[in-house]
């Protein structure tokens, strides 16, 4: 048997039961292809409130600068709170909150409006004004999305900074997006002890030349910190007083909701746009079509972090605006137990769980017995999401967790896009362990070869985006020209996703990965020339290259190699130093989640006549296997240094 026919002997028919009360069925795709403006123009008005009817569906004058439902107006946070206190839904749970040391804390809609209203209060009263920015340097906690909402009541758009990034990291992106407040919290819990968030804002701020006036601080770990005059108050102090009444204000339909800084294939990370109708508009279809949401029954829980897109659209804004019950867990699957997430399925009855394969691969490890211990019952959907989810992981998230009668749905999807782009319906398709099948009703993508012109033949090519979708991205922020060029330049009129994906014989999608490089560790996007840019800041090193390697559980690791500045550093027990010391320094720059895995010091790295650093060979050697094709290397004994270095 050939190994696609394989692949397409194991599918997973969706129950019946899940199929006959499906939200969505094989109809819409028909329906969407007919007409996909009709098609979104009718999702728009069905799924969302809006204060003013839009005219146009899509302006396309201008591409790759999109608008749409133009002249519409809107206000995301109302959408994701007060219609549903007005159609009577106030007593329903928004948030059941979970803290990693077992405190927990619910918030009704109505809880969390009032909630909200306070936040947009304190805000206004620090001068945030519609078009203003707002940076979010918050762990999981409720606060998080509370303040998101705050700022989208308001009109002004958030730069939510995953709270793992370092003070610099924050730094660039509080100037870059010209942020005048920045929401913090003292710290959080994780793995079981108080981890410190301040700090690092105020290192972030030392220098005096920031946009920022005021910081807002989260007591929520009760540790001794800094507070700056005239510059920082509490949370508790300020929100804790305001007023629960604000009545909002409504916003053009393009007006800007949020910033999220995301890296790409050069040293800066690109401040990803993102604005308001379009975005709720694919965010909630893909809650309805994607997820099934029942918000009378359902409990959502999506695991990623509100630092991350999949937060913003699959944990603040999409359930939200769907107004369904979720869960948000601030801690680590591990703390204090192996079963925690398991232990908080059963405690909430989760209904629908969003997970990545990485983590999959982790409790894999950890031994199914784990789960086993724990009532799963109540769930009937899960979903994946970051990274390729290998068959095996698949297998195990469907049999184990699934208990072999919840649908999967492996969801594609960018920062970039906003919302789910290529998923199998679940009331729809059979799905298959490793395959994201199709695009969603109302996107249009193809796979093509390097020329764009032709469908990619089975080894696979390049995934494009042929039409506009609502939830793409506006544009970098401050940058229309990296815009047009990282997504727009390699085809005409095409967005070019930089992932490679290839169709099987039944037409669906498998990824393959990123195609440039950027690397994908644990789910989390990094840039190579970020990691490098990092390294080579440091006194001893002159030359660096990293690459993303595959490894069991992350599914990708950052491998460096770096030449010394200096040859003498690079002998005896000095070196394994070194090793720990740059990895230190690449934790400090950019983040723990950035911190090599293996840093090896070599001679030399292997370059091209013109001087290009030939990553493919050393990814290679970094996967252990046989260095391919050197031919082109300026000094083709290069790599059998390296090989040498890194065997002695
Ligand atoms: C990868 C996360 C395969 C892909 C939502 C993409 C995936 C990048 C999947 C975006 C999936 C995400 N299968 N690969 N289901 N989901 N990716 O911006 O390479 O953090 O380009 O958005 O993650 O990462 P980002």
């Amino acid at each position: 048997m050939t190994e696609s026919t394989a692949e397409q002997a194991e599918t997973f028919a969706p129950p019946e039961q899940f199929a006959a009360t499906a939200n969505v069925g094989a109809d819409e795709y028909e329906r969407a292809e007919a007409d996909y403006l009709s098609f979104w123009a009718e999702q728009s008005r069905d799924l969302v409130d809006w204060h003013e009817d839009f005219g146009e569906v899509l302006d396309w004058t201008n591409p790759p600068f999109a608008k749409w439902f133009v002249g519409g107006r809107l206000n995301v946070a109302y959408n994701c709170l007060d219609r549903h206190v007005l159609a009577g839904n106030g007593d329903r749970v928004a948030i059941n909150f979970e803290g990693e040391p077992g405190d927990s804390r619910i918030f009704t809609y109505a809880e969390l409006l009032a909630e909200v209203s306070k936040a947009a209060n304190t805000l206004t009263d620090l001068g945030v004004r519609a078009g203003d920015r707002v940076a979010i340097y918050l762990p999981m906690i409720p606060e998080a999305m509370i303040s998101m909402l705050a700022c989208a009541r308001l009109g002004a758009a958030h730069s939510v900074v995953f709270g793992g990034f370092s003070a610099d990291a924050l730094r660039s992106r509080i100037i870059d997006a010209e942020a005048r407040v920045v929401i913090t919290a003292d710290g959080s819990y994780r793995r079981a002890k108080p981890t410190s968030l301040k700090p690092a804002v105020d290192e972030a701020l030392s220098s005096g030349d920031t946009p920022v006036e005021h910081v807002l601080v989260v007591e929520r770990t009760g540790q001794d910190i800094d507070m700056t005059d005239g510059r920082d108050q509490w949370w508790h102090d300020t929100v804790g007083q305001a007023s629960p009444e604000h009545e909002c204000e409504f916003f053009d339909s393009e007006n800007p909701l949020f910033i999220l800084y995301t890296s790409g294939t050069t040293g800066r990370p690109k401040g990803i746009l993102h604005t308001s109708g379009g975005y709720l508009t694919q965010v909630l279809y893909s809650m309805k079509a994607v997820f099934d949401i029942k918000p009378e029954s359902d409990v959502f829980w999506c695991t990623a972090d509100v630092g991350w897109v999949t937060g913003h659209s699959y944990v603040t804004y999409g359930p939200l605006a769907a107004g369904v019950s979720q869960i948000v867990y601030e801690g680590t699957p591990d703390t204090p137990h192996q079963g925690r997430w398991w232990e908080i399925v059963e405690k909430y009855k989760a209904t629908i769980l969003y997970a990545a394969p990485t983590a999959i691969r982790t409790f894999m490890k950890w031994g199914e017995e784990i789960p086993a211990k724990y009532d799963l019952s109540s769930l009937r959907l899960l979903g994946s999401v970051g990274e390729p989810i290998n068959p095996e992981a698949w297998r195990w998230y469907h049999r184990v967790v699934g208990g072999e009668r919840c649908p999967i749905v492996d969801t594609w999807w960018q920062t970039e896009t906003g919302a789910h782009m290529i998923a199998p319906l679940p009331g729809v398709k059979s799905t298959k362990p490793g395959s994201s099948q199709a695009p969603i009703p109302g996107i249009s993508v193809d796979v093509v070869d390097d020329t764009g012109e032709n469908p990619a033949g089975p080894e696979g090519g390049l995934l494009v985006i042929r039409q506009p979708w609502p939830a793409m991205l506006r544009g970098i922020w401050k940058d229309p020209e990296r815009f047009k060029d990282t997504y727009w330049s390699r085809f005409p009129n095409t967005y070019f996703a930089g992932d490679g994906a290839r169709r099987d014989a039944d037409g669906d999608i498998w990824f393959l990965g990123r195609v440039d490089d950027v690397m994908n560790v644990s789910g989390h996007r990094l840039s190579t020339a970020e990691i490098e840019s990092s390294l080579v800041a440091h006194s001893k090193v002159a030359e660096a290259a990293v690459v993303g390697a595959a490894d069991e559980t992350s599914g990708q690791a950052v491998v460096a190699y770096c030449v010394l500045k200096d040859s003498r550093d690079d002998d005896g027990a000095d070196l394994d130093a070194l090793v720990q010391e740059l990895r230190a320094w690449v934790g400090k720059e950019i983040g723990p989640i950035a911190k090599p895995k293996h840093v090896f010091i070599v001679n030399e790295l292997p370059k091209t006549r013109s001087g290009k650093i030939m990553r493919r060979l050393l990814k290679d050697t970094a996967e252990g296997r046989e260095v391919g094709n050197t031919s082109t290397l300026a000094d083709t004994s290069v790599m059998d240094a390296i090989a040498r270095q890194l065997r002695d």
